[in-house]
């Protein structure tokens, strides 16, 4: 099939890319010419692992025109199918989804349509914006379709998830133009529906809900653990023996019950927040207001990493040499969008800590948002002379130190596992003070 993809970014790239692995012929439009350029030279603008061999492999199709970028929506006349993957990030100075992006891709669509065509969301959006959409195109673009396919791709494991989905959900309208788009979709998606990818066929209110009661769900197993950290805190348990013996319970299931710094990126944070203030439009806010619990316990991970930072250094961070291993958001990604390492660095700095960062590839990204963090390329650097270690995001590389090699290097042997992700007695027998979120 012909498919545009508009939106290059962690979503749209990921999705443009992938659709031509499986054999579409694509274009890919974003607004940003910089981003474009890099996609056509077969570079990937940001870090996903496998990205860059994918596009790689591609060569001979790039070359042949069949996988392109362009700056220009009209390269998407013709396509038969036009995914909408642009950013819905938080609206400033609100809880509320900010909506131009994908108001403004439907708009720039519509003069490129032809009857037929199927435009299909996959960006998150608020409950009721799909319906209102669809209202646009009927009169923007007589005989073109609407449907709502959400997303529910990780960063880290992008490609994987967008290849070998672990579900399909169509939301779609009723009559004709419904069994059109699910059979334009059944096309693009055959290769996972030949492997019974699970599809769910529902209407578009159904389909916008399944993403963020999701991902609402997501970040609820994690701040329920973290819950669970604060009270092991005051208890002497350990929390991890906890998530490990609750999650044998194939009910509760041991995934995403990773206690730490909590969740951020560009998606959990924001999602539950504009779920909350799409059901207090609708009036049942009471039906979601354990998400601000949710959203109130992931925060206040962050202040107790700071605090357990300045027990460690003897009560007052001024001047006191910090290593930070790890800004990204989670590992294998370089992405520091509302990521709690970067947090926590930034108010150790203002706290008057001496912050010394790190990380394998969220150095530049952080760089962007925060200009007056110290960043350095390795851990030794990071790490020498230091009254503490803190390891904020839980790279492989970060789990695999030696305290012994680490030790010789720090000022104090001192580590902060904000990730739970190393094993205590390894870094207490040689010598360390170990400390980490709910565990004693
Ligand atoms: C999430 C959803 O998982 C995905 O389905 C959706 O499409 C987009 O949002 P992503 O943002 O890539 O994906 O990250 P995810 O792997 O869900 O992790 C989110 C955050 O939760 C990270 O900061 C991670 O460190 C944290 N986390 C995850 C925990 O703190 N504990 C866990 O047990 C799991």
């Amino acid at each position: 099939m012909k498919i545009s993809v508009i939106g290059c970014g962690y979503l749209g790239a990921v999705h443009a890319v992938c659709m031509a692995e499986l054999g579409h012929e694509v274009v890919g439009v974003d607004v940003d010419p910089n981003k474009i350029a890099m996609l056509n030279r077969g570079e990937a603008p940001f870090f996903e692992p496998g990205l860059p061999e994918l596009l790689e492999k591609l060569a001979d199709i790039r070359a042949s025109g069949r996988l392109s970028f362009s700056t220009d929506i009209s390269a998407a006349r013709g396509a038969q199918v036009h995914f909408v993957a642009v950013g819905t990030p938080q609206k400033k100075g609100s809880n509320a989804a900010d909506l131009t992006y994908v108001d403004a891709a439907v708009e720039a669509l519509l003069p490129v349509l032809s009857a037929g065509d199927i435009v299909v969301g996959k960006s998150t959006v608020p409950v009721g914006t799909a319906a209102r959409l669809a209202q646009r195109v009927v009169e923007g673009a007589p005989g073109a379709i609407l449907a709502w396919n959400p997303e529910f791709l990780r960063e880290g494991f992008a490609l994987k998830d967008t290849l070998t989905p672990d579900r399909l959900v169509y939301g779609v309208p009723a009559g004709s133009d419904g069994d059109a788009a699910v059979a334009a979709l059944d096309s693009v998606y055959s290769v996972a529906l030949e492997n019974d990818t699970p599809r769910i066929v529902t209407d578009y209110a159904t389909a916008e809900l399944v993403k963020v009661s999701a991902n609402a769900f997501l970040a609820t197993k994690i701040s329920f653990i973290n819950a669970m950290a604060e009270v092991c805190e005051a208890t002497g348990a350990d929390v991890t023996q906890l998530a490990d013996a609750i999650g044998h319970d194939v009910r509760i299931g041991r995934r995403f019950l990773n206690a730490g710094l909590g969740f951020g990126g560009g998606c959990l944070p924001k999602d539950i927040r504009a779920f909350m203030a799409r059901a207090d439009e609708l009036g049942v806010d009471q039906a979601l207001s354990f998400l601000s619990d949710v959203d109130a316990i992931n925060l206040r991970r962050r202040t107790r990493m700071v605090e357990l930072a300045r027990e460690v250094v003897g009560g007052d961070l001024t001047g006191k040499r910090i290593a930070v291993l790890g800004l990204a958001f989670k590992p294998n990604s370089d992405d520091v969008r509302d990521s709690p390492a970067l947090s926590v660095a930034a108010e150790l700095a203002s706290s008057g800590a001496i912050v010394v960062a790190t990380d394998p590839e969220a150095i530049e990204t952080s760089r962007a948002r925060n200009h007056d963090l110290h960043l350095v390329e390795t851990v030794e650097e990071a790490a020498a002379g230091a009254d503490a270690v803190l390891i904020l995001t839980e790279w492989q590389e970060y789990r695999d130190l030696d305290p012994e090699t680490l030790g010789g290097i720090v000022g104090n042997r001192a580590i902060l596992d904000g990730r739970n992700c190393l094993v205590p007695s390894q870094w207490r027998d040689a010598g360390w003070t170990y400390r980490a979120l709910g565990r004693p």
